[in-house]
């Protein structure tokens, strides 16, 4: 392993990045003054030796720290309330959030929750409701990913889903940010092909609807376009062989820079895929995988010049719209990913209702064509039956 790929970075929160560098969680436990941590994971992970290891390391280093695992993938208000239920009765001083998406989001809003009086809804990222908070009370956090997609262990939000109305909230709070990530790409290396796949597409995913979202933000565009050159030189390597640190180093990294990037905005492949997500419980980065050229397409006009000067960045043979897109079209292909929404189960008579709330996820409002329902409703029918 090159030395390279190890780093200290304090952008966008403190990152240890490095294969190995799990072996200093006790330590970040030290620097942020817990003695009792909650771990909280998915019920996947707590059967493998990483969270065992882990347990055992910072026992050995002398915190009490308990495990939560009552978490679903897609996680549901439930998990985050038990969550808090156990923070509280074990007197908890911090929170550790490994895993993918699912763990590190449920983690993120128990310590949110911890000590806040309003119900959990009322801190949507909406407007400013997020200062309904007392910052106080809320409990530090370090995350720790074992997937590379979401990037949720460097964002400042927590996606749950609220089963009631079959929906995905984001809730949004500056403070969710965790205080210290420990980055090690080791721990991805056990997940299967097609969650690599999946999740590497929500990565990549997250920087082209970043860069793509209107509105003055050269930072984010930055690194939003360098994300998706290491998806690109990435991420076929890390599905083949998932023992390729280098491969899962980067994928790690984009990861992370896509969650940076979508401060900008996201746009309307998030806001197909997350009715799907709420409705039939398919995993979030293959459903927007599925959505990805259906939107392209329907954003055309708008993202021509911006797609052609990011298919240079990309060394593109082509560096058109239409090479990029056929690119696009064949990594899809190549990692395995279905190119209908049909093939993940959704059906015709979905498509009106889907449509209705895609129109109304908060991400929508990034997109750089307006979609309301009926545009919505156009792109499901493309992406049901592979319109291109
Ligand atoms: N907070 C954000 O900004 C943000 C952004 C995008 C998506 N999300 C949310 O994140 C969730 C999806 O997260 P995800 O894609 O990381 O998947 P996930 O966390 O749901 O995990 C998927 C499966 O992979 C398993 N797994 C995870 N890491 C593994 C490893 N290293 N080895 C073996 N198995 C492993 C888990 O046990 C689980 O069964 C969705 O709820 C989505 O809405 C959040
Ligand atoms: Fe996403």
């Amino acid at each position: 392993m090159s030395e390279s790929l190890v780093g200290n970075w304090n952008y966008p929160t403190a990152i240890r990045f490095g294969p190995g560098r799990i072996r200093e969680l006790p330590d970040g436990c030290r620097a942020l003054g817990f003695k009792r941590p909650l771990l909280v994971t998915d019920p996947g992970l707590a059967r493998l030796p990483m969270i065992s290891d882990g347990l055992l390391s910072l026992r050995k280093a002398g915190l009490e720290v308990a495990l939560f695992s009552d978490v679903r993938s897609n996680p549901v208000a439930s998990n985050v309330e038990s969550g808090v239920r156990a923070l509280r009765a074990g007197s908890h001083d911090g929170v550790i959030a490994w895993g993918g998406g699912s763990g590190i989001d449920t983690a993120k809003a128990i310590a949110f929750m911890a000590g806040q009086t309003r119900p959990m809804w009322d801190f949507e990222d909406i407007g400013d409701w997020w200062t309904r908070a007392d910052p106080a009370a809320i409990l530090p956090t370090i995350a720790v990913p074992t997937t590379a997609g979401t990037g949720s262990e460097t964002g400042r939000a927590a996606v749950i889903t609220n089963e009631e109305t079959h929906t995905k909230k984001v809730i949004f709070h500056p403070r969710m940010m965790p205080a210290i990530v420990i980055a090690d790409p080791e721990l991805t290396v056990a997940l299967p092909p097609m969650l690599t796949a999946g999740t590497g597409m929500d990565a990549f995913i997250h920087c082209l609807e970043a860069y793509c979202a209107p509105g003055y933000h050269p930072y984010a565009e930055g690194i939003a376009v360098e994300g998706m050159r290491l998806v690109k030189e990435n991420l076929v390597r890390a599905v083949k062989d998932g023992r390729d640190i280098e491969a899962r180093s980067h994928m790690l990294a984009a990861s992370q820079m896509g969650s940076t990037a979508f401060q900008k905005g996201l746009g309307a492949i998030h806001s197909l895929s997350h009715p799907v997500g709420a409705t039939l419980d398919t995993h979030h980065g293959l459903t927007n995988a599925v959505a990805m050229p259906y939107v392209l397409q329907f954003n055309r006009d708008a993202i021509d010049d911006k797609i052609q000067r990011l298919a240079r960045w990309l060394g593109l043979g082509d560096a058109t719209f239409d090479g990029f897109m056929e690119w696009s079209l064949a990594l899809r292909h190549e990692i395995g990913i279905p190119h209908t929404l049909a093939e993940l189960g959704v059906k015709d008579s979905q498509l009106d209702a889907l449509a209705e709330m895609a129109a109304v996820d908060p991400t929508a409002g990034g997109n750089p064509v307006k979609a309301g329902v009926p545009e919505m409703r156009r792109m499901y029918g493309a992406a049901l039956a592979g319109r291109l």
